[in-house]
Formats: structure tokens, C-alpha cells, sequence
């Protein structure tokens, strides 16, 4: 093909640069939907989802103040092993300045309280918090270790999260959801 062919008519009346335009833009769309499709995916789970069904994660490299991302039934979940300052700060927070005063953990009663203690893995493991890392707002994936909470920051709106995944400001309506999970030893998790 010859350069001059890149702004050749076809007989559709665009022209070849038009048509690389329109590509792009649908190229622009596909990312968009995929974007947004993990929130969507929660009410219609499809059979290569239920599939997976559960997966185990080795979570013994992963040092106080640092998370790992992994992918459950096509979604993200954050798994972060947090600092005695982090789980202080969540702590300190009086329930009653909660946006969502309820835990949302499948692994507790549907209106057990957000303390942190209800957000973490529980006495003893106080320190690991695993949740899906979809905002409730509209689905995007938040940023870890930012935000006016130093917990996790959702740039597609502005929602900040506390270091326990609790929606502190901005327009997401809830606590970031916790999994059905269990340690399966000291060292791994079982998620789903
Ligand atoms: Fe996170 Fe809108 S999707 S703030």
C-alpha cells in the first residue's frame, strides 16, 4: 500500500483516515464497557464464572503496608496486609461519621456493624483486609494507599475509602464488599 492510499475514497464516501478514526473510537467505547463490566458482572454471572468458583492465594510474601491484586470470577480483589497505623486510624473512626455504617462482609450477619474489626479477617488477623475492588458508585477499580483516608482512592468520580474499604467521601453509597473468604493456614487464603 502506498502512503497516498491512506487518504484513498472508498465507495462508502469515507476515506481511509476516516475510517481509522472511527476505529479508534470504537476502540475507545470496548475499553470503556470493559471498565464498568466487573459491577455488572456481580448481578450476571455467566458459567466460566461460576467455573471459578474459588481460588486459593499465598499471601506469605505479602509485608505490613503492602497489597496484592487478584483476580476472582473475572473481578479484582485487594488483599492488604496493613500497619498498626492504618488499623489505628480505622479504629479511631466513631461509627456514627460512617457513610455506610454497615459491614458488608458475606462472612458476618447481613447487618453486623462497620468497625474495623468487622472489616478485617477478624481477632487475630486484624491486619488483613480482602474485599472486591470495585467501587460502589459505578464499578471502576479504586487506586490502594491514596486518597484523603490513605485507603483507596476512585479517580472515575472522586470516592475515597478508609483503610478499611469504608466509603468516607464522595459519591459511592457503600462500604467496598467483602468476600466470602477463609484462611485455609497461616498463609493462604481461600476466596469464594
Ligand atoms: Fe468510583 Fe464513580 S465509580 S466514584
Amino acid at each position: 500500500m502506498s502512503a497516498t492510499d491512506s487518504t484513498e475514497h472508498h465507495p462508502t464516501g469515507h476515506t481511509r483516515r476516516d475510517f481509522l478514526y472511527v476505529a479508534t473510537g470504537v476502540a475507545g467505547a470496548v475499553g470503556a464497557a470493559a471498565a464498568v463490566w466487573p459491577f455488572i458482572d456481580q448481578m450476571r454471572p455467566d458459567a466460566s464464572t461460576r467455573a471459578l468458583a474459588s481460588i486459593q492465594v499465598d499471601v506469605s510474601a505479602v509485608e505490613p503496608g503492602m497489597s496484592l491484586t487478584v483476580k476472582w470470577r473475572g473481578r479484582p480483589v485487594f488483599i492488604r496486609n496493613r500497619t498498626e497505623q492504618e488499623i489505628a486510624a480505622a479504629n479511631e473512626v466513631p461509627l456514627d461519621q460512617l457513610k455506610d455504617p454497615i459491614a458488608r462482609n458475606e462472612n458476618l450477619p447481613a447487618d453486623e456493624p462497620a468497625t474495623d474489626l468487622a472489616r478485617s479477617a477478624g481477632e487475630g488477623r486484624e491486619n488483613w483486609l480482602v474485599m472486591l475492588g470495585v467501587c460502589t458508585h459505578l464499578g471502576c477499580v479504586p487506586l490502594g494507599q491514596a486518597g484523603d483516608f490513605g485507603g483507596w482512592f476512585c479517580p472515575c468520580h472522586g470516592s475515597h475509602y478508609d483503610t478499611a474499604g469504608r466509603i468516607r467521601r464522595g459519591p459511592a453509597p457503600e462500604n467496598m464488599l467483602i468476600p466470602t473468604y477463609a484462611f485455609v493456614s497461616d498463609t493462604v487464603i481461600e476466596i469464594g
